[in-house]
């Protein structure tokens, strides 16, 4: 069980029991999320340090909103304007952050594997917000919490992960939860950005096109292109990428009329998903976003207190 675990690394490392009991009690930290009155105690004393070697807007934010709302001390640490600029390590900066008495360090880092090697090093708790290509746990814990939200189950739903899959740590996270859920999952993308070892994780199935992927589809989950992670130019261009991979109402049809358009964001709008289909009534976007605060607040509830 995840109880009684110091770190949150990965979801390859969890259960399918695991996964639900941190959606259940999401399902709690919920109603304090969406209440006029947002605090309880249950890291009350306790300390949380967001340490980001890459930007975020997201991830970064709703941590340090779910520890508030738990009533925990809070500060953050961006590569920029921090000792990381004048050449420390990550294992010196994690001891530096444990001599203070930091309790949870929340780690993004370009590295996969440097929340392992963090983890290692460190007293505090360690919760990986995304390493490299490798994994975003609290994202694929959000994303099937909205989805079993709307759906109400995982098995038999067939869901589709469409675009720069071989960069997207999403990608990864996703996969592994819904497959140890019982959902099919059904991989497109450009063939440079398709990386073969997806099909040894379980029930996926790669795809030669969007609308082979989405046919009947429950669920699409659109990633963003990771430019960022590209060392060459591997698709021709934008242009062309938006025509085959973008989500657009044509492709949409495809998929059963109540299927969810998922994105981790942030959205690159007309390249990977048109604005008409993110902002359309399929689309629950705004809806992940809401459940990322939830799913944080359960994740550190129980590393803090179980
Ligand atoms: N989905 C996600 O990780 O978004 P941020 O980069 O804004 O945290």
């Amino acid at each position: 069980m995840l109880s009684g675990r110091k770190d949150l690394l990965g979801i390859q490392e969890l259960s399918r029991e695991d996964i639900l009991y941190i959606l259940d009690k999401a399902v709690e930290m919920k109603k304090v999320v969406l209440s006029d009155n947002k605090k309880i105690p249950n890291m009350q004393g306790k300390s949380l340090i967001t340490l980001f070697y890459e930007n975020s807007t997201r991830t970064r934010t709703s941590f340090e909103l779910a520890s508030k709302y738990m009533g925990a001390s809070s500060a953050n640490i961006a590569a920029s304007g921090s000792s990381i600029q004048k050449g420390e390590s990550l294992i010196d900066t994690g001891k530096t952050l444990d001599s203070m008495g930091t309790d949870v360090i929340v780690i993004r880092h370009s590295a996969s594997g440097a929340p392992h090697l963090l983890a290692k090093n460190v007293k505090a708790s360690v919760v990986n917000a995304g390493d490299g290509m490798n994994e975003h746990p609290t994202q694929a814990l959000l994303d099937m919490f909205t989805i079993r939200e709307k759906k109400g189950k995982f098995e038999g739903l067939k869901v589709a992960i469409i675009g720069d899959v071989a960069h997207s740590r999403v990608a990864r996270s996703d996969t592994y939860a819904l497959t140890k859920l019982g959902a099919e999952v059904f991989v497109a993308g450009p063939p440079t950005l398709m990386p073969i070892e997806f099909e040894k994780m379980g029930n996926v199935t790669m795809c030669e096109s969007v609308e082979e992927a989405i046919c009947d589809a429950d669920v699409i989950i659109n990633l963003r292109i990771q430019l960022e992670r590209m060392k060459s130019a591997l698709f021709p261009t934008v242009r062309e990428y938006s025509e085959f991979f973008g989500m657009t109402p044509d492709k949409l049809k495809f998929a059963k009329p109540d299927a969810l358009i998922m994105h981790p964001g942030p959205v690159n709008r007309g390249i990977e998903i048109s604005s008409y289909v993110a902002d359309g009534d399929q689309s629950v976007i705004n809806e992940q976003v809401t459940n990322g605060v939830s799913v944080r607040m359960a994740v550190l509830d129980i590393l803090c207190n179980e």
